[in-house]
């Protein structure tokens, strides 16, 4: 399984800070925003992830992860040149997919809690695509999922203005290899991007869309507001406050997963510069 961090953007509702780089490397609470998604690909096992942003941004990425060798990950990058649609990805990313299936996290994503309904996408191996359903106050805000009396997802609406259902597609999604050829012989939509919504609609005509459920034990956040920023820092906020432990932390979350050694983990946070973050981190070595 293959990973891919969308993280470019448009970030209309974020300007000016969209002028000079994308959203995701502003700050949640007390790292940057492309942290969380990341830290969820991680949790699933995935090590091998693929970074997409525009021209601007992919050097400080670089900068940021170099090859995430650091944390026993392969990560690689691809420039997308203007916002073209989230389904764009995986034209973009289909070298790095081969032969793979594939997972893509939108970087403005944050998803907090029991990451079971995750894990079990990951591994049941079914064909076709698993994507997720989330209960939102706001449902013309996404993509709409529709089901049937016995729980079958029946139709996926983008953006609709009649929503069928409050249950909300996150932008987590789990693919089997088909997902470069959907994305191929894609249309772009009227608003003149390959929506991610359409190769949803490929798979569920192909009878092969799994639709999961999010319990409310889950907390999914979307990023693309500064109020939605201010709220997200916010929450983690009280929690790391709370309990002393960070959320999102990927050098922890590196050697926890055994991606790293104890003393690689060591020599990471040697090279940290003095930091809160670094204390942290010194003070998960010494456990
Ligand atoms: P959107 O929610 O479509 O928003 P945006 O970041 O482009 O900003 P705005 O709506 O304010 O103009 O994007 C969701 C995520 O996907 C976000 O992390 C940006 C990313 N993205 C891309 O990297 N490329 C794209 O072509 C699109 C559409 C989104």
């Amino acid at each position: 399984m293959k990973g891919i961090v969308l993280a470019g953007g448009s970030g209309t509702r974020m300007y000016p800070i969209s002028k000079v780089y994308s959203k995701q490397l502003t700050l949640i609470y007390d790292k940057p925003l492309i942290y969380y998604p990341i830290s969820v690909l991680m949790l699933g096992g995935i090590r091998e992830i693929l970074i997409i942003s525009n021209p601007e941004t992919i050097p400080l990425y670089q900068k940021l992860f170099e090859d995430g060798s650091h944390l026993g990950l392969k990560i690689s990058y691809e420039i997308q040149v203007a916002p073209n649609g989230i389904a764009e990805s995986f034209i973009i990313g289909e070298k790095f997919i081969a032969q793979d299936s594939v997972t893509l996290i939108l970087g403005d994503n944050i998803f907090y809690g029991k990451l079971d309904f995750f894990y079990k996408a990951l591994n049941h191996n079914k064909k076709g695509a698993t994507i997720f359903a989330y209960q939102v106050n706001d449902p013309h805000r996404y993509g709409i999922v529709e089901f049937d009396q016995n729980g079958k997802a029946i139709s996926i609406e983008e953006k609709p203005k009649n929503p069928k259902s409050n249950y909300a597609v996150p932008g987590l999604y789990v693919y089997d290899n088909k997902v470069v050829n959907i994305a191929k012989n894609l249309k772009p939509s009227s608003r003149g991007e390959l929506e991610i919504t359409d190769v949803n609609k490929a798979y569920l005509d192909l009878g092969e869309l799994h639709v999961e459920k999010i319990g409310r034990g889950v907390a999914w956040l979307d990023t693309g507001t500064p109020e939605a920023l201010l709220k997200a820092s916010q929450f983690f906020g009280v929690i790391e406050d709370r309990q002393g432990l960070k959320v999102a932390c990927l050098e922890e979350i590196a050697y926890q997963k055994g991606f790293i050694s104890k003393s690689e983990f060591k020599k990471v946070v040697e090279n940290i510069p003095k930091s809160l973050y670094r204390d942290y981190l010194e003070k998960i070595l010494d456990e």
